[in-house]
């Protein structure tokens, strides 16, 4: 999202720069230098250099393929097509009135990037958390559910104790 000049989208969390004629990453401060030229590539023989607005989010929401494949299936890192977005709307509908983005409040533990809640037509009643906070970093760069409270959260290990109590600080 970036040419080495000007990026596509505010506060991303990388950026291309150059070195000694070689392309890096810019990331957190820290500079990355490629891990696979040929894929590097072979990728930008496909998009333009930044991509073309009509692919931009469709790449960020897509992440979760550019994850290496062992991690991706410990974390159950694969995004939510939007078919089946749409059959999960409709069965929240089925089961708890047509009126349900009105009258609930929903936090999706495991909200990706949430693909899940783009078709949400009322953010303010959504709290979305994930493990990643890459994936919240998108969220924001792509103005994903602008109105939702977005944090980063593990789940799996998190700070309820056994008696029920949270520890909200
Ligand atoms: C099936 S994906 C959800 C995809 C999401 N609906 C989307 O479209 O991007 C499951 C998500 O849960 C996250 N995850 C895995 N373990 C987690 C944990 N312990 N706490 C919070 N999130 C977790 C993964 O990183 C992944 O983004």
């Amino acid at each position: 999202m970036h040419d080495g000049t000007t990026s596509t989208h505010d506060n991303l969390t990388a950026a291309l720069m150059h070195k000694n004629n070689a392309p890096v990453f810019l990331l957190e401060g820290k500079v990355y230098e490629l891990g696979n030229k040929e894929g590097y590539r072979q990728f930008w023989a496909i998009y333009h250099k930044p991509p073309k607005a009509e692919y931009r989010n469709y790449l960020l929401e897509r992440r979760d393929s550019l994850i290496p494949i062992d991690e991706r299936s410990f974390k159950g890192a694969f995004y939510t097509p939007l078919n089946v977005v749409d059959k999960a709307y409709d069965k929240l509908a089925e089961t708890l009135g047509k009126n349900w983005q009105k009258e609930y409040i929903v936090w999706d533990m495991c909200s990706g990037v949430g693909n899940l809640e783009v078709k949400h037509s009322n953010p303010r009643n959504i709290f979305m958390s994930t493990l990643d906070a890459a994936d919240i970093d998108v969220m924001k760069a792509t103005k994903t559910c602008v109105g939702a409270v977005k944090f980063q959260y593990d789940y799996l290990n998190d700070d309820i104790t056994d008696d029920g109590k949270i520890d909200y600080p």
